[in-house]
């Protein structure tokens, strides 16, 4: 089998519950319905991914990414959960020692943001996407996600007044970043919450664009099927198929593999787009 050209896509905003944990997860979920292998890492001391598709409490897990970024490469295999809540989609535990691991990372690493980048190598080819989940800070940790990725997603909460806050220190630190990683390509701005009927949604979009320069054609509504699919350790699509939500994870991983030329089974999604028409009118 040919090796897989692998695309590493960092979720990042360091605002927090602005939606990069339900954007990780779900996205992971229809990228690996559309046939494509995808592990998810959890960089985030909350671990709120891994307490949503792993099958273990991440306080259980020996070989965590806070343990395989101070440790040689050779623990990496040990790292790889493939047993999730989610079909195809394998999972690097997050840990709430991804705190002390940031210091120790900060004090001894020679290049303190690139351990993740080296620590992955061995996985280029192997999976078609990685998403890798980011904490709500621009530390060191975020730092080591967008050095590791090829793509970013930055999802901003357009239903919020708020949701703008912050993303002129974003893109600051993307500045440096790309000094690091220059070859780092924004997807674009994912509007969470998003109701194009309400003003605030229109400004924030507006301002996001002005911003960030790229919004994706693709934004995500309001939903307690989002609280509802956490809570059952599972995706939205399992919740409820026809679902707006679900059809918008849906149309954001169709919309992600074409931009990141990854080749999919796509045709039984797009037709069951179509045809299902909407339960919910949140
Ligand atoms: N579109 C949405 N509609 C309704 N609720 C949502 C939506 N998106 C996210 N939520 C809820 O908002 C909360 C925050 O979302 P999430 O955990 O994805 O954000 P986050 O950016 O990962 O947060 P943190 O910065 O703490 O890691 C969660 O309870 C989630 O279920
Ligand atoms: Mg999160």
């Amino acid at each position: 089998m040919e090796p897989k050209q692998t695309k590493i896509i960092a979720v990042a905003n360091h605002k927090g519950g602005c939606g990069k944990t339900t954007t990780v997860v779900n996205l992971a979920a229809e990228l690996a319905r559309l046939d494509l292998s995808v592990l998810v890492i959890d960089l985030d001391p909350q671990a709120n991914a891994s307490l949503h598709i792993g099958k273990h409490h991440p306080s259980e897990v020996k070989v965590s990414i806070a343990e395989l970024l101070l440790s040689e490469v050779e623990k990496l295999p040990l790292a790889i959960y493939e047993d999730t809540h989610i079909d195809g989609v394998s999972l690097i535990y997050g840990s709430l020692a991804l705190g002390m691991t940031e210091d120790k990372l900060k004090d001894e690493a020679p290049r303190p943001s690139e351990e993740l980048r080296q620590k992955i190598q061995p996985l280029l080819g192997l999976y078609d996407v990685i998403i890798i989940d980011c904490p709500p800070s621009l530390k060191l940790l975020t730092s080591n996600a967008l050095a590791a990725a090829t793509d970013l997603i930055i999802p901003i909460e357009s239903g919020s007044q708020y949701g703008m806050y912050g993303v002129t220190d974003l893109v600051r630190h993307l500045q440096k970043i790309y000094r690091i990683n220059p070859t780092l390509n924004l997807l674009g701005v994912l509007l969470i919450r998003h109701d194009e009927r309400q003003t605030v949604c229109k400004l924030i979009e507006g301002a996001a664009k002005e911003q960030l320069g790229k919004l994706i054609p693709i934004k995500i509504p309001t939903s307690t099927k989002i609280n509802q699919a956490a809570m059952a350790q599972t995706s939205i699509q399992k919740i409820d198929h026809a679902a707006k939500v679900a059809k918008a994870f849906r149309k954001l991983a169709i919309w992600v593999a074409d931009e990141c030329q990854l080749a999919t089974n796509k045709t039984e999604i797009i037709d069951d787009l179509d045809l299902t028409s909407d339960t919910d009118h949140e």
